[in-house]
């Protein structure tokens, strides 16, 4: 594996690799839904490249960019294990030099959900996300289903600009009690641990009504804020079903092409969020 830390030197190894490249962007701090996608890239792909970049445009001022949990050694070793070719590990200032002016807006998806709580997170996403596309130029890069709203704009950025990479989403991998990986679930305390998998169980109660043929949003949303209700440390942000292409909220009944259920909720100072598909 080599590991950059330069846009030219990123370049020069990325011209020396033949056939198709698979790129797995991530902010480091690795754990197996990471892995998932650097795995399922080394399948589908000659060559892996993993970009590691704690990307400061995509933090609001009172987020936790200053200590989002890094350690730089452990990510390397992780990915060398899995026979990754390029490591790229870029510092700030090669992507955000003096004088940078330029953002990547996409609108529509990103006004709700995420969007309406992290005002510019998505704007910092798509633009970071943009300019790896440009170094990188990878066939095809992966994302997690964990960040549904993220995807859903990266697919509407690659469409609406023609950008030629093949986005695949892949499944969320979770601990054994249904928590989502996250580099953030170190943040957790041990009540807020135990108390975390609550989650699960409320998309999991949407996924069982909706397999039953329950089609009604509000009841969906409703059966999920219930569960959710009978864990005290649970504060709910948002509770959503939404259009799985527009994630516009739904009102009535879902549409035939199905549903996106999505929760953010604190549990004391951290936040979490998970969705489901119901298709
Ligand atoms: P990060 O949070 O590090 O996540 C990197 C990728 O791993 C994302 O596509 C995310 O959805 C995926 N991922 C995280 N947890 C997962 C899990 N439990 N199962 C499966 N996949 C999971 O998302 C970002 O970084 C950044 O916004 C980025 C795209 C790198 C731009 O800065």
């Amino acid at each position: 594996m080599h590991t950059l830390h330069s846009i030219s030197a990123f370049r020069a190894a990325r011209r020396l690799l033949t056939g198709p490249v698979g790129l797995v962007p991530t902010m480091g701090y690795l754990h197996e839904g990471h892995l998932s996608l650097v795995r399922r890239a080394k399948a589908e792909n000659d060559h892996v490249a993993v970009w590691i970049f704690v990307n400061p445009t995509q933090f609001g001022p009172h987020e936790d960019f200053t200590r989002y949990p890094r350690d730089e050694a452990r990510d390397a070793a992780l990915l060398a294990a899995e026979g990754v070719d390029l490591l790229f590990m870029p510092p700030v200032e090669a992507i955000y030099p003096e004088g940078f002016g330029t953002e990547v807006v996409v609108h529509g998806v990103t006004e709700g959900l995420e969007g309406a709580i992290r005002p510019g997170h998505f704007t910092g996403v798509a633009t970071v996300v943009t300019k790896f596309f440009n170094i990188v130029q990878p066939d095809r890069a992966y994302f997690g289903q964990k960040d549904g709203q993220q995807t859903v704009m990266i697919r509407k950025l690659v469409l609406d600009l023609n950008l030629p990479v093949q986005v695949v989403v892949c499944p969320t991998v979770r601990e054994p009690d249904g928590l989502a990986m996250s580099s953030r679930n170190v943040y957790l305390g041990g009540l807020e641990r135990a108390a975390a998998p609550v989650l699960h169980r409320a998309l999991q109660r949407a996924e069982s009504l909706w397999r039953n043929g329950e089609r009604d949003a509000t009841v969906l949303r409703e059966a999920m804020r219930a569960v959710l209700a009978q864990e005290p440390l649970a504060q709910p942000d948002y509770i959503s079903v939404a259009d799985p292409l527009t994630l516009a909220e739904i009102a009535g009944r879902a549409p035939a092409r199905g549903a996106l259920a999505y929760l953010a909720v604190r549990l004391g100072a951290t936040r979490l969020i998970d969705n489901v598909v119901l298709e």
